[in-house]
């Protein structure tokens, strides 16, 4: 992968995360339907401007709780923005993480880390923290950028999940991406 690698996204390019172009592409209830119900607590790890949380956060109903996070204020600046005085604001927890903690306790059922991991430099770190939060039947999906991350790249990532304990199978299908859903082994 190039050392373009793990640069963190910045703030500024948060519009180009959240639009109704990347909607048409990329709708959020389509990719995640087959891994989120009613009444799952999950987690978005490096959500940005919260162009899935929010909707996670109908996915999981009522009775369901998102947790939101990311290492940038800003980025979650624009979720509080989003969710402010609606009925989301009771459902998405948000919380600011730390480059290589995420420190959250609570048990959750699914974890979401999309185009997030190539930013993240201590891979272990994470898979091992998400391993200690996932509930037994619980999942991850990974999904990484086409050009920015190199199969080499996303095949490592891969291998690190699996000296954690996780086993692999295929992601959704999505068109030039790179995707992978970890369980349990
Ligand atoms: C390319 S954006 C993707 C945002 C969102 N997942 C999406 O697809 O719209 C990557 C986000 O991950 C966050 N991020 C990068 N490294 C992180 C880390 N170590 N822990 C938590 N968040 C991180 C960045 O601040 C940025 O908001």
């Amino acid at each position: 992968m190039s050392d373009r690698g793990n640069r963190v996204c910045p703030v500024e390019r948060a519009g180009s995360l959240d639009n109704r172009i990347r909607r048409w592409f990329q709708n959020p209830q389509k990719i995640l339907r087959p891994y989120i119900k009613e009444g799952m607590t999950v987690l978005e790890v490096g959500c940005g401007p919260g162009f899935f949380s929010v909707d996670m956060a109908l996915m999981a109903g009522k009775s369901g709780q998102v947790i939101a996070c990311d290492m940038q204020e800003g980025m979650l600046e624009k979720v509080r923005d989003k969710i402010n005085g609606t009925e989301l604001e009771a459902r998405i927890k948000l919380h600011k993480c730390e480059e290589n903690k995420i420190g959250v306790s609570n048990h959750v059922d699914f974890v979401l880390l999309f185009y997030v991991v190539h930013e993240i430099p201590n891979k272990e770190g994470l898979f091992n923290e998400i391993w200690s939060i996932l509930r037994p039947k619980g999942q991850v999906l990974i999904v990484e950028p086409p050009f920015h991350v190199s199969k080499s790249a996303f095949e490592e990532t891969i291998k690190k999940a699996r000296s954690v304990g996780f086993v692999d199978t295929n992601g959704p299908n999505m068109l030039f991406h790179k995707t992978v859903i970890l369980k349990k082994g």
